[in-house]
Formats: structure tokens, C-alpha cells, sequence
């Protein structure tokens, strides 16, 4: 394959992650049968971000079921990850479950009802469950970073707390939120998490059901339309696949029925979304024919 020198921009806006090597690049595909293809930088854990979303919508599924869609919707935003704007002509209901506002709202659900460091370890728990994997950690570094400039989440936060969206102190919701975004995995570890999403919520590594077929089916439909946020068209587009970017620059994308895939290199496009991981996954649907709209 041709090599691309343009990289994109590593993410700055959070200062711990602006010290990764910006030449980074890891991909892991697991197939059907368990099989695990991978290359590069693919067993170096990175900071996941808001690929933790997926997983926190999924417990938060589990706890509260369709009560969540009281709190939040499932409508692409066709606006930034972080942006404000919809929240006050939407009365503080988020779009959906993936930009910052909605995921803080889905972490606000986590949490009720427990401490912060109850609802961070059941969201550990799940990562090292769907892994098999116990060695996975919160990068501390990495969430003290956000905790210390977050601000544009915190004003999020605070303004869906005037609505009455979230239930906990704010602090709260928060340092649980940037933690789960601080979750340190490789390609090959992610890959092997988002398993259950490829085969009807079966998680093939543990043998065990982590979600119904239809979560498993609408969670996909999520990611499809809302993952990639204001770039979520392009990337159906392109790749054809349900995918959850993060601006750690991972991406996992999932062929349903077929393969779960992570790939990871950390310089982004406009929309905040690992730009030679897009392209890499637009070469391996096409050359696969795996997009879900057929060749
Ligand atoms: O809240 C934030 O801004 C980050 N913790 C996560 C944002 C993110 O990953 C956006 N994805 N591309």
C-alpha cells in the first residue's frame, strides 16, 4: 500500500495526549472464527477516549433499558463532539449517546445509585469481561490532564444540570466520564471487545451473552449514524461500516457477522477522527467487501 505522509493533527486540546508519537499506527481485526489479524503498533495501549462511549451506552442499556432514551436521543447532531449549541433550543436532551453531552448524560445514569469509584470499576470490569483481559487500566495521567482543562465539559454539564438531565453532582459525573475516557487498550484489546457487536451480543471470547441481538443491532446503528459525529456521513461513506472514533485516534469499527476491528493513529481530521485510521478501514471494507451497503 501507497504511504501517506499526511497524518493529520494529534489531538492538544487534552495536553497528555499531545505527547503520543504522531507516527503510531496498530490495526487488529478479529474474524468470525476468532481468527486475529493485526500489524504495526497493535498491541500498544492507547487512550481510548470516546470509544469508551459504546461501552458505557451498553451498561447503561443494561441498567435503566429504554428509560435512557428519556434523557437522551438517537438523532445524528451534524455538529462538533463538544459542541453546545443544540442543548439550548433541545432543553439540555442531548442529540445522542456519543457526543460529550450525551455521554456524560449516559455516565450520569452509571453512576446513580453508587459511588464515582464503584461506577468506574463496574465500567473497568466490563472493559477486562469483554477482553477476557485483566491488565487493563485508566491512564491517570491522561484523566487528571482533562480534569484539570475540561472546561468546555464542564460547561456541557452544568448545563444539562439546569434542566435537570443529570441526577449526580456534576464533579461527580465528570470525574467518572473522564476516566472511562482515560481507559488505556491496544488495537488487539479492543478489537477483542467489540466482538459482541460483529455476533448478535455474543461475546465469542468469554461465550458468554453480553447484550440481546436487537442492543446489539441498534447499538450498530448508533455508531453508524452517530460515531464519527459531524463526520459520521463521510465515514458511512467511505468505510461503510458501524464505527466509534476517539481523539486518542482509534477507531472500532464493526463488520456485523464478520470481523470486529480497532485501529489506531493518533493525528485527526476537522471532525476529530483519526484521519489514516479512516482511510485504512476504507481500504480494508473495500478490499474485503465488507461495507454493510454491499461492495
Ligand atoms: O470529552 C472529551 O473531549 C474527550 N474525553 C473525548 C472526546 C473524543 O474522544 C472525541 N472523539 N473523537
Amino acid at each position: 500500500m501507497k504511504r501517506r505522509d499526511d497524518r493529520g493533527v494529534v489531538a492538544s486540546y487534552i495536553p497528555e495526549l499531545a505527547r503520543v508519537d504522531p507516527g503510531a499506527f496498530g490495526m487488529a481485526v478479529i474474524d468470525a472464527d476468532g481468527n486475529l489479524f493485526e500489524g504495526g503498533d497493535s498491541d500498544t495501549a492507547f487512550s481510548i477516549q470516546s470509544i469508551s462511549k459504546v461501552f458505557t451506552l451498553t451498561l447503561a442499556l443494561g441498567m435503566v433499558g429504554d428509560m435512557l432514551w428519556r434523557r437522551v436521543g438517537r438523532e445524528p447532531s451534524g455538529t462538533p463532539f463538544n459542541s453546545i449549541v443544540q442543548l439550548e433550543s433541545e432543553r439540555g436532551i442531548p442529540r445522542n449517546p456519543f457526543i460529550n453531552a450525551g455521554a456524560i448524560a449516559v455516565t450520569d445514569v452509571i453512576l446513580s445509585g453508587h459511588k464515582p469509584r464503584e461506577a468506574l470499576g463496574e465500567i473497568l470490569r466490563f472493559m477486562r469481561f469483554l477482553t477476557d483481559d485483566p491488565t487493563i487500566v485508566i491512564d491517570e495521567a491522561v484523566a487528571a490532564s482533562e480534569q484539570r482543562t475540561g472546561f468546555r465539559n464542564r460547561a456541557l454539564a452544568n448545563y444539562m444540570k439546569s434542566f435537570g438531565v443529570l441526577d449526580n453532582p456534576v464533579d461527580y459525573t465528570l470525574g467518572v466520564y473522564f476516566h472511562h475516557c482515560a481507559i488505556a487498550m491496544s488495537c488487539r484489546q479492543l478489537a477483542a471487545a467489540g466482538r459482541f457487536l460483529a455476533h448478535l451480543g455474543r461475546s465469542p471470547v468469554t461465550g458468554h451473552a453480553v447484550v440481546r441481538p436487537e442492543r446489539a443491532r441498534r447499538i450498530n446503528a448508533l455508531m453508524l449514524t452517530c460515531g464519527h459525529y459531524d463526520g459520521s456521513g463521510e465515514f458511512a461513506y467511505r468505510v461503510g461500516l458501524p464505527g466509534k472514533s476517539g481523539v486518542g485516534g482509534g477507531i472500532l469499527a464493526i463488520a456485523p457477522g464478520k470481523a470486529s476491528i480497532a485501529v489506531w493513529s493518533p493525528g485527526l481530521d476537522v471532525s476529530g477522527n483519526s484521519h489514516l485510521g479512516r482511510i485504512a478501514l476504507e481500504t480494508l471494507t473495500r478490499r474485503m467487501g465488507w461495507s454493510i451497503f454491499g461492495a
